[in-house]
Parts: C-alpha cells; structure tokens; sequence
C-alpha cells in the first residue's frame, strides 16, 4: 500500500487503527475485504470485544439489585459507561443518559412517552424529507392516534433542507420537530442548531436522530440545543442492541413511564406503584448490561482517536472518496449536499444496484443496495435503490481506489 493510499492526516496512523479491528484483518471470496457499510453497522475494535468478554467471564450478574461483589461491580461498570456516554454528549448529567435498544427505541420512547402526552388533535409534528423510517413511522403513529398532522420539511435536489419553508411550516400548533443530524442515505449533515433555536421559537421540542453522526463528529447537544438525542451503539464501534437517549431532566421529569416492570419502581402495591428517580423510571427490566459496558468502551475508544481528528480523517477520504467514484463513467450521485459526511449513495447508468452489489461483494467489497430504510429519499430521486458505500475511520483511500476498480469489473462482467 502506498503512503498516499493511507496516510491523509498528520499523526493520524490509519493502518495501526485497522489493527485494532479482527473483522478488518480477513479476506471474504479470496479478497481483502473492503468494509463500506458502516451507516448500517460499523465495526467492532478489540477493546470492546474485550470489555464484554470481561463482563461474561468475571462480573456477569444483575444490576442495581444484588449486595453481593459481582452484582456490584456490573453495576458500577454498567453506571461508568453511562457517565461516558454522558460526557461524549456533554449532557448535563448520568441521568439524562436512558439506555435503549439503539436510535430506533430512543424516537419510540420520545414518541410513546412525551408525545403521547403533549401533542393532541391538529397539533403538528414537523420531520423532514430525509429522514429513515424510524424518525417517520412513530411520528405517523402518533399523529394518527391524536389526529394530529405530520408536516415535512422539504429538501433540494442536492439533498439539502429547504430551511426558508420553516417560517411557514413552524407554527404554535408545532409540537415536535425530528431531524436526522445525518442523513443515512445522502450524508448530508443538518444545521441542527439553528433547527433546534426555530423549534424552541414556536414552543416546539427538538429530537435529534444522531445516529449517523455521532461516529462521525464531536456531538455537544447543549451546544446544539436540542432536547433529545438518539444514538445507536452498533454505529459506532459498539455492540449491536444497545443505544441511548439523551433528554433534559426538566423534559425527562415530567414525562411518564415508556415501559413497565421491574428497576423502574421505587415501590409497588397492588393500590399504588411510585416510580423510581431518573434515569431508571425509563428503564424497565434487566437491561442490555454487557452492550452498555461494551457501548462504554466504543466511546473510550473513539475518545482516545479523538472525533475531532475522526471528523477531519473522514472529510478528506470522503472528498478522495467522491473524486475516484466521479471518474467512472455512467456515475451519478445521489446527495450532493455542501456539507456530508460518511455516506456516498450513487447510481451507476446501466447497472442494478442488486447485480452491482453481488459483484462488488465477490470482489470482497462490503457496500448497501437498496433503499436504506429510507424509501422518501429515493422516491424524491426517482429511484427504487441505491448503492451506498459509507465510511469510518478506518477506512483508507485505497479502500476506494478497490471500490473504483470493482465497479470497473462489474460494469464489464454485466455489459
Ligand atoms: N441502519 C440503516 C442504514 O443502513 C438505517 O442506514
């Protein structure tokens, strides 16, 4: 591998980082593998691997309800790794910090929880043209039952926001505005801040889906204003199953429980139950404790490399990255937005998205076909798929030039 094939950013040692991950050391159908596709899931470093093993080998027990020594360090690496969440967020405190299952159940809870109790019949739910299903189909169910209204706000051709229309759009029968920081699809990153600050405007709450860039970016939310956050382990170098919301306590205070049972009481009688303090009240039954621990080490790690250098890494390998994929001909790119990150969505003239991501795959490129979650963006592009090549820190510049012979190969083999 040449030096320009690595090395884009002074003092950043990509090839010691890919070390770090086994899954990246493999070949797949005689290839080294090239792994695109970490809008769906990244990778996981040895780190992390690690932290839950230590957990299943020396601490594995409950939480929060055992005197014993193994209940109680699980429950003191299990509160640690919320207060790392806490600080990579820069929330106010652990108790805004709710585990879940990832992005997906953070929006349900905001959804079940502090919608169910704040929006009613022709109230407004704002979200926008780019978002993936799950910051659309809670809002549709909530405005469904309530009879409330679900307005979008609409993009451009280069797969930005039409931010002029929220002057329109943004009325005092808003109640919730849902933006995706990060486009999966597109990879265009949103102006939250100045979202949040119009929402607030009109008395509207903010809920960020920040699953795509939190790998990708420092996230500051009383930087940026929101009043919630969803983010999703698997994303960023953590286990699958494990997310978490950030929400501000004075919200978090008055909303009522998202799910019921056991951790979530402080007592039950069969006349009354009291619900336990912030954050447990949201947090019903044995939790996902080794993916919060391993959720713990991903941030540990992604805060060693720093994001700011992550942040910077990646914008200049998405810039070599668009370059090498334009000289091919019959290229088109889907979101051309002036600031992305991590994703490159494209069609190449000619060539099924389904046919060029089998090929690409026995070649040992692992990329996204198809709609992404997100069937209103290819609708509003007039596609039915795309391919998605979407990239982490690890990824190297001669990840891409691979990608750019591969689809060079299939564009032979299915002419
Ligand atoms: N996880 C889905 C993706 O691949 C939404 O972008």
């Amino acid at each position: 591998m040449t030096e320009t094939a690595t090395a884009t950013l002074p003092g950043f040692d990509v090839e010691a980082v890919r070390r770090d991950f086994p899954a990246l050391q493999q070949r797949v159908h005689g290839a080294p593998l090239v792994y695109l596709d970490n809008a769906a899931s990244s990778q996981t470093p040895r780190a992390v691997i690690e932290a839950i093993v230590a957990y299943y080998e020396n601490d594995r027990s409950n939480v929060h309800r055992g005197v014993h020594e193994l209940s109680q360090r699980a429950t003191a690496k299990y509160e640690s790794a919320r207060g790392r969440v806490q600080r990579f967020l820069n929330a106010g405190g652990p108790e805004e910090i709710i585990w879940t299952r990832g992005a997906t159940e953070s929006i349900n809870l905001v959804a079940a929880s502090w919608g169910r109790t704040h929006v009613a019949e022709g109230d407004d739910v704002l979200i926008s043209a780019m978002e993936h299903h799950s910051n659309i189909v809670p809002w549709q169910i909530l405005c469904q039952e309530k009879g409330a209204n679900l307005r979008v706000i609409p993009m451009n051709e280069a797969g930005e926001l039409r931010l002029e229309t929220l002057d329109e759009l943004l009325t005092p029968r808003t109640r919730i505005v849902a933006v995706t920081q990060v486009s999966n699809a597109l990879g265009t990153v949103n102006p939250i801040r100045q979202i949040a600050q119009m929402a607030h405007d009109v008395g509207a709450v903010c809920i960020v889906d920040g699953a795509q860039a939190a790998p990708h970016m420092p996230v500051d939310v009383q930087e940026l204003g929101c009043d919630f956050f969803a983010l999703s382990g698997h994303k960023m170098c953590g286990p699958t199953g494990i997310g978490a919301l950030y929400a501000r306590r004075a919200l978090l205070e008055e909303m009522p429980p998202y799910q019921s049972g056991g951790d979530m009481i402080a007592s039950v009688s069969f006349e009354k139950t009291v619900y336990n303090d912030l954050p447990y009240r949201f947090e019903a039954g044995t939790p996902m404790i080794a993916g919060a621990i391993g959720m713990g080490a991903a941030v540990e790690y992604l805060e060693a490399i720093g994001m700011s250098r992550i942040a910077s890494y990646e914008q200049d390998l998405l810039s070599y990255g668009a370059a090498s994929l334009s000289s091919i001909g019959g290229f088109r790119p889907i979101g051309t937005a002036r600031h992305k990150a991590g994703v490159l969505s494209f069609e190449i003239e000619g060539l099924h998205p389904a046919d060029l991501g089998t090929i690409l795959d026995r070649q040992g490129i692992a990329l996204r076909i198809g709609h992404h979650c997100a069937e209103p963006v290819m609708r509003f592009y007039g596609v039915s798929a795309t391919t998605r090549a979407s990239l982490a820190f690890y990824n190297t510049r001669a990840d891409f030039d691979a990608l750019a012979v591969a689809i060079e190969t299939a564009k032979e083999i299915l002419a």
